[in-house]
């Protein structure tokens, strides 16, 4: 499976986000990083400026929703024609009507996992979204380190979309880098977002190619 690199503009330079998309236009999808200071303690951007993004961004957006009740939110990113939208399962109250709702709307939809969040209430339900997102940081901060623990979550997640035979991507956030991004392709991810290794590199697009190659092996 073809490993897919998800660049979140979280480490680029919010005052050049135009820029900093150009400089990734190698990679899969831009991952774009939305906190409401509720669901998270950090306030990134909201629908406006998420809006501009999809429109000059080199490559399609993946809108990864830190917020509270996106149940009322997030259809409206999906409507601002990002590829994939991407909700947590401890935000919302009705996560497969959702999942639907944005499907509908012509978005990839995502049901992301804090590192605590047991995946096993959703197994039944990978059918219904296109994409699980097992992160592998306590949301809120680029730059934290990888959770080892997380690995075993993310096995059984491919193991689960695999027994279904499903297309749903297993997707890793947080402490992605050159250091353990082989432990989670091993594991069974295939879409791997990653900030600070990515934006701190001296060649952004040679960083992408390495960590591509690296996820594939
Ligand atoms: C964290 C965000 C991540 C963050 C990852 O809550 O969801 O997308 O940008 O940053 P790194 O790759 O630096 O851990
Ligand atoms: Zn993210």
């Amino acid at each position: 499976m073809p490993a897919l690199i998800n660049p979140s503009i979280l480490s680029a330079d919010f005052a050049n986000l135009e820029r900093d998309l150009r400089s990734i236009a190698t990679a899969d999808y831009a991952h774009v990083d939305v906190m409401d200071n509720h669901f998270v303690p950090n306030l990134t951007l909201g629908l406006p400026v998420f809006e501009r993004l999809v429109q000059v961004s080199p490559v399609p957006v993946d809108g990864h929703l830190m917020i509270a009740d996106p149940d009322r939110w997030a259809p409206a990113y999906a409507e601002a024609g990002a590829a994939s939208v991407t909700f947590h399962a401890e935000a919302a109250q009705a996560p497969v009507r959702l999942a639907r709702e944005l499907r509908r709307l012509g978005a990839r939809a995502g049901l992301a996992l804090r590192p605590a969040t047991p995946v096993e209430p959703f197994l039944d339900l990978l059918g219904e979204v296109d994409m699980i997102l097992v992160m592998t940081v306590e949301p809120g901060f680029g730059g934290q380190s990888f959770i080892e623990g997380t690995l075993p979550k993310i096995r059984r997640v491919r193991q689960a979309v695999s027994a279904a035979g499903l297309d749903v991507h297993v997707q890793v956030d947080g402490g992605v880098s050159r250091e353990t991004i082989e432990r989670a392709a091993e594991a069974g991810a295939n879409v791997f977002v990653a900030g600070s290794a990515v934006f701190g590199a001296d060649d952004v697009p040679a960083e992408i190619a390495v960590l591509r190659e690296m996820a594939s092996a």
